[in-house]
């Protein structure tokens, strides 16, 4: 067996494909983000990209959808940053965060608490 190569990355986008998100655009929505991720260079596999994206199955909030999560290390810890109603401006400026290390959005997010 092969070793895969390793492709280090500033953090790892998810968004749910499984039924009631499709229900709320979540395939058009992962169709037009993979291709916005590709076309500005976010994704690892384009030059200077830095980002994971993998379709997922349900994250748990299904009646909320389309559901984005984010991972990523941030000052040596693990950050999360969760995403409800999600649109391609809200998954692309997610993206572009993580992209830049700058600081995740926060309109969306249902991860922070009250
Ligand atoms: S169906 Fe998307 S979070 Fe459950």
């Amino acid at each position: 067996m092969t070793q895969p190569k390793f492709f280090p990355t500033n953090g790892h986008l998810m968004l749910c494909q499984n039924t009631n998100c499709l229900q709320r655009g979540a395939g058009f929505l992962h169709q037009s983000l993979t291709s916005a991720l590709e076309r500005e260079h976010l994704i690892y596999y384009r030059a200077g990209g830095t980002l994971r994206y993998t379709p997922s199955g349900c994250l748990g909030a299904c009646s909320s959808g389309p559901i984005l999560a984010c991972y990523r290390e941030k000052d040596g810890l693990l950050e999360q940053g969760w995403y409800y109603g999600v649109t391609l401006p809200l998954a692309l400026e997610v993206a572009r965060a993580v992209q830049e290390k700058g600081d995740l959005p926060l309109g969306g997010r249902f991860d922070l608490l009250e």
